[in-house]
């Protein structure tokens, strides 16, 4: 199934945020990959369906051992978690020594992505042409950069994809598309488009993929602080018009399958949230 990479170029424009968004209002069977070589925040942020806390060494980690032959597709699914708001996530790293360690079974973890049963979203966490999870970027179906509308940043997101580009051709001489995701406040739509264009007219392969709504209020329920009325905010309704977006650039699937996570049983991310717990859960809150 597809893989969609989300990644900065430097700073914390929100690519952790917007993975988040992105993978509780998907509407087909995904799994969130926290991959970002810096160190893993999904687990620590967000709380299992029914407010426990999430185990952070159980995801990435213990794959890896596993990850040094070919990952069977519900490997992935067996060490995955589900968080509030149902959807499975694979915790990070703790830090960039344990990225540094994965060496070349990037690859092989890039690979498994590719071909698991559901679509993969994978926080990257910052992306250059020297990361250590370049293979994250190169074999994604769409690698997304996420930036703020503002000068320093676009620049820097330019440099970073004049770099990156020619690293992301694949032995088969394919490349996955390239996106740019502008965080900025919606009023403001001239800005980010103008930010967009910045990169777009200098290096070619950039596609405008929209813009998130610049919305910390929002933005703070993925960081363990609810707000009413989530599906009215600039943040979800930005994120649904990324997301179908998105769903336009990706070749064409067939159904998933939706694999069991865990231990438990996956609920799914169309399964009906329980209002009561809704009110409490971050994530969970993000409703269709
Ligand atoms: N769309 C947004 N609007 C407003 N604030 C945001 C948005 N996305 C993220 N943030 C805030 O920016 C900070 C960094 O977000 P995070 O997602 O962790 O960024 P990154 O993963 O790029 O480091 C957090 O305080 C988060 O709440
Ligand atoms: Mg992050």
């Amino acid at each position: 199934m597809a893989v969609i990479t989300i990644c900065s170029a430097k700073g914390a424009p929100g690519v952790t945020t917007t993975a988040l968004l992105l993978a509780a209002l998907w509407p087909r069977p995904v799994l969130l990959v926290d991959a970002d070589p810096a160190g893993g925040d999904v687990a620590l942020r967000m709380s299992d369906p029914a407010g426990q806390p999430l185990d952070p060494a159980r995801g990435l980690l213990t794959l890896l051992p596993l990850a040094r032959r070919a990952l069977s597709p519900q490997s992935l699914f067996d060490h995955a978690q589900t968080v509030a708001g149902g959807t499975p996530v694979l915790a990070g790293l703790a830090g960039p020594e344990q990225a540094g360690a994965v060496g070349a079974l990037w690859q092989n973890l890039a690979t498994a992505f590719g071909d698991a049963a559901t679509d993969v979203i994978v926080d990257a966490g910052r992306m250059h042409s020297t990361s250590v999870h370049l293979p994250l970027a190169r074999y994604a179906d769409v690698l997304v950069t996420v930036v703020r509308a503002e000068v320093g940043a676009v620049m820097h997101v330019r440099e970073q994809q004049r770099a990156l580009g020619p690293l992301l051709q694949r032995p088969d001489g394919r490349f996955p598309r390239v996106g740019l995701l502008v965080v900025h406040d919606v009023r403001d739509l001239a800005g980010a488009a103008e930010a967009a264009e910045t990169v777009r007219s200098a290096v070619s392969w950039v596609e405008p993929v929209g813009q998130i709504a610049d919305d910390a209020q929002a933005a703070g329920m993925f960081a363990g602080r609810p707000i009413r009325r989530p599906e009215r905010s600039m943040l979800v309704r930005s994120g649904r018009q990324v997301v179908q977006d998105l769903l336009h650039r990706l070749p064409a699937q067939p159904g998933a399958a939706m694999p069991v996570v865990g231990s438990g049983t996956w609920s799914g991310p169309g399964a009906s949230p329980n209002r009561r717990s809704a009110r409490r859960q971050p994530g969970r809150q993000v409703v269709r």
